[in-house]
Parts: C-alpha cells; sequence; structure tokens
C-alpha cells in the first residue's frame, strides 16, 4: 500500500529532528503527534529529552526550530513544542495529484486484511416514538462502517432493534383502547397510540398490569400475542427501511433483542457459575463487587421478565460465536454509557477474554430538533422536514438566478439529506449540540449544502473548461 502524502510529511518531518539531534528516527518517530489546529499539522513536543540533553524543553524546541529543515513545512517553537505547519504549496497539489490516481480507493488501506469488526448501529425502538439519537447512530455508524471496510476489515453491519420488551405491551393494549383496526400497519398512528397508552400506564396501574402481563404473554410464547407483536414490528420495519434507503444504508444483519427470546436462561445459567448470581429485593442480580450507589445489574425482574442488559448479554456472545470478531463497536449515546461499563464488566468477570474487544462509540446529545409539525416521531420525518426547507431554499435560490435545475424536488432532496448528514457528522462525536434547521441548510460556511454547491460549481468550470 503507497504510503499517503500525509505519511511522507510526517516522516520527513522525523527524519529532520532526528538529524538535528543526531538520534535514530525510530526514537523520535513515537513522539510526533497531531497539532492543535492553531498551531499546524505535526508537534513534537521536546520533554522526553531535557534529561538527555540537560536543558529545559523550551530551549530545545527554540533551538530545534533554527536547525530543522523539512521541505514543504514551516517549522516554529511553541513553548517546550516543536511544531511544523505544512505549506499550501505543494502540499495541496500532492494530495489532489494523489487523490485523482487513486480515485475511490484514495485514503484506503489492507491494514485490516484477515480481522472482522461487527458494529451495532442504528438500533430503533420498534412502535415507540424515536429521539434523534437513532439519526446519529446511523449515520456515525454507516461512516464506521465505510472507514473499516476501507482499510480492508471484514465488517458486520447489525441493526439490533428495540423489539422486545414491556412497550410492545403498552402498544398492545393500548390499541385495544386508542387504536383504529384499519389503521393497524400505519407506524405513526401506532407512536400515537405508545404515547396515549404510556400515559395511561403512569396514572392507571390497573392499565399498567395489563400490559406487563401482555407482555409476560410473549415472553412465555402466546401465539396470538406473539402475531400481533409481529404485525407491528414490520410495519415499523418498513418504515425505517424507507429511511435507510434514502440514506444508503446497508445492514449485513437486521435482528434485534427478540433474537434472544428463550435464549436467556442458558445465559442467567453461566452467569450463576462465573462470576455468580444473587436476588435483590426479589430480582435477580449479577453478583459483582458494586461501588457505591452503583445500580446492580439486573437479569431478571420479580415477575421473571427479562431485561436489556441480560440480552445484550446473551447478544455479545451469540455475536462472539457467529462472527470471532477482533473488534465490536455499539454506537449508542453517551446516556447508555454505564449499561455498557457494565455489561462489558460482567462478559470480562464470566471469563471471556474478548470482552476486551467491545468499545462503546458514545456519542453528545442532540438539542433543538423538532420538526414544523411539533415534536418528531419518525425517522422519517426528519428527512421530510429537511427536504421540504430545502426545497424552500433551493426555490429561493432558481429565483435569484443563483442555481439552475429542471427538477427542484430532486435537487431538495439531495440538499436536505446532505444536510443533515453533513450537519451531524462535522460536530465532535462526543460533544453534545444544538440542532439549527437554518445553519445546517445554509449555503454557506461549514455545510452540506456549501460543499455540494461547491462541487456543482467545479463541476461546472470543467464542464465550460
Ligand atoms: N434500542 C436501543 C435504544 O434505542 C439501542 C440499542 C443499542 N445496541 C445495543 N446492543 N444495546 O436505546
Amino acid at each position: 500500500m503507497a504510503r499517503s502524502v500525509h505519511d511522507r510529511y510526517r516522516a520527513a518531518f522525523v527524519d529532520a529532528i532526528a538529524r538535528a539531534l543526531g538520534a535514530p528516527p525510530a526514537e523520535i518517530e513515537p513522539h510526533v503527534k497531531a497539532a492543535e489546529p492553531q498551531h499546524g499539522d505535526l508537534s513534537f513536543p521536546t520533554f522526553a529529552f531535557a534529561k538527555a540533553l540537560r536543558r529545559p524543553p523550551p530551549a530545545i524546541a527554540t533551538d530545534l526550530a533554527t536547525r530543522v529543515e523539512a521541505p514543504g513545512m514551516r517549522v516554529a517553537a511553541a513553548g517546550p513544542y516543536l511544531n511544523a505547519r505544512f505549506e499550501p504549496q505543494p502540499f495541496t497539489g500532492e494530495v489532489i495529484e494523489a487523490a485523482r490516481s487513486a480515485g475511490l480507493a484514495y485514503g484506503g488501506s489492507e491494514a485490516g486484511a484477515g480481522k472482522t469488526v461487527v458494529i451495532d448501529y442504528s438500533s430503533p425502538n420498534i412502535a415507540k416514538s424515536i429521539a434523534f439519537h437513532h439519526i446519529r447512530s446511523t449515520m456515525i455508524g454507516h461512516a464506521l462502517v465505510n472507514l473499516y471496510r476501507s482499510q480492508g476489515w471484514r465488517v458486520e453491519g447489525i441493526n439490533y432493534l428495540g423489539d422486545w420488551g414491556k412497550q410492545f405491551g403498552l402498544v398492545a393494549v393500548g390499541f385495544q383502547e386508542y387504536g383504529d383496526p384499519a389503521r393497524r400497519d400505519d407506524v405513526a398512528h401506532l407512536v400515537d397510540v405508545y404515547i396515549k397508552a404510556n400515559a395511561r400506564a403512569e396514572r392507571d396501574p390497573a392499565f399498567d398490569e395489563r400490559a406487563r402481563t401482555f407482555f409476560k404473554r410473549m415472553e412465555d410464547g402466546d401465539p396470538e400475542a406473539l402475531k400481533l407483536w409481529q404485525e407491528f414490528r414490520e410495519s415499523s420495519l418498513r418504515d425505517f427501511q424507507q429511511v435507510y434507503a434514502r440514506l444508503g444504508v446497508e445492514f449485513q444483519h437486521y435482528e434485534g433483542e427478540s433474537r434472544y427470546q428463550g435464549k436467556m436462561d442458558a445465559v442467567i445459567e453461566r452467569i450463576a457459575t462465573q462470576p455468580g448470581v444473587k436476588s435483590d429485593e426479589g430480582a435477580l442480580i449479577v453478583d459483582l463487587p458494586y461501588a457505591e450507589n452503583e445500580p446492580p445489574v439486573l437479569l431478571r425482574k420479580n415477575d421473571g421478565s427479562t431485561l436489556y442488559a441480560t440480552r445484550d448479554l446473551a447478544a455479545a456472545i451469540d455475536r462472539y460465536e457467529r462472527f470471532r470478531f477482533d473488534r465490536a463497536l455499539y454506537v449508542v449515546a453517551t446516556d447508555q454509557s454505564l449499561h455498557f461499563r457494565q455489561f462489558f464488566r460482567v462478559l470480562k468477570a464470566m471469563g471471556y477474554e474478548w470482552a476486551d474487544r467491545l468499545v462503546h462509540v458514545n456519542f453528545g446529545r442532540v438539542g433543538g430538533m423538532s420538526t414544523r409539525k411539533g415534536q418528531i416521531v419518525l425517522l422519517t420525518d426528519v428527512l421530510d422536514e429537511a427536504k421540504s426547507r430545502a426545497l424552500d431554499k433551493v426555490q429561493e435560490n432558481v429565483k435569484a438566478g443563483r442555481i439552475h435545475t429542471d427538477d427542484p424536488d430532486a435537487l431538495a432532496e439531495q440538499v436536505g439529506l446532505g444536510a443533515v448528514v453533513f450537519g451531524d457528522l462535522k460536530n465532535r462525536r462526543a460533544t453534545d449540540y444544538q440542532f439549527d434547521w437554518e445553519e445546517v441548510l445554509s449555503f454557506e460556511g461549514h455545510t452540506g449544502p456549501y460543499l455540494q454547491y461547491a462541487h456543482a460549481r467545479a463541476c461546472n468550470i470543467l464542464k465550460k473548461g
């Protein structure tokens, strides 16, 4: 695999420092890091060399700045650091040249050949209203899938649907009260029923009990209950799949929590032998040393039903058996950090070596996300909203003569999708941010529409030239 332009510059910087210090490059290499953007591209902290050189780090950096010569880079000291900034030329020209000759393979490698990564992403809940976090998970997960593939890994993308749990009981009994039998396959209606049923359950314990009983029937394999659940699941899935098609996202596997139905006893038995289980107010918990105030890992409630954590334990073991992964990622909101920390810990305590290969790829919350119609309930709503807002912008620009198009509708779809995807991925993954339609749809600045506009203009120049 050819080295990237960046790698070449990095190696030249390392060599130049090594020459100036009279040290082998291998000794310098591990110290060179990406610089803080305001300081340039690469940074060499001198701390580790202070002792041998008997000089304070800033003095070393200042001295190196006068002696290190690296072609195509401006080298300067900032306190104890020696920084290098790539000159716009020739660096930019070389990158463009490399990208043009490599095409889509640009940036790729075979570093992951023979390795497998399992990526659990998107994973929305069925018949429940969604939060923006499922779209974040979808887009971050999809980006990770592409990145791993580009580095030669075998990727198994899993959409682990939230398709099991008491919420189905709520939808089912809620449907008897608030549902329209003719609208059984209308997801928006199901979500509506769920919201009503949820509110009702909070003030009406008998209703809540009915929902619980319904879910218990599902867990006990009652065919009638399961048939209804199957119907709801299929309509939700159809709705999600439309969105995935619009976004160009594909999963190798659609499965869900329901897959582990009936397989949980075996897992609980294993946990019982190592590290052990105990009962806690009638519920079954994992016997672990817990920190003060740490909620214990629940495996079974006192009515016998299982939990999210129980299913995730079963799922991790199942995934390892199926894929023998070298790494398994869970692209899930930061809110669930405790859940992941805990169940990874349980797997480790069960004696699974591979527990160290599990990674929670967390991400921050998004605020301010709602549509003109109000609160977002479906994935589709977000994309429809993006499109309709983009259409306004497109029409504005067509009128002003800035944009020419025969098909404003198709263009609005592309601009809208680009805006949502770019507007999300440009943020630091773990940071919370405020979503602002005006901002993500702006044709100026660091936005999807700007990027697409720049691309269209570049194509136009090429065409004219
Ligand atoms: N369905 C869950 C939710 O919406 C996310 C599932 C993430 N994946 C997992 N293996 N727990 O919160």
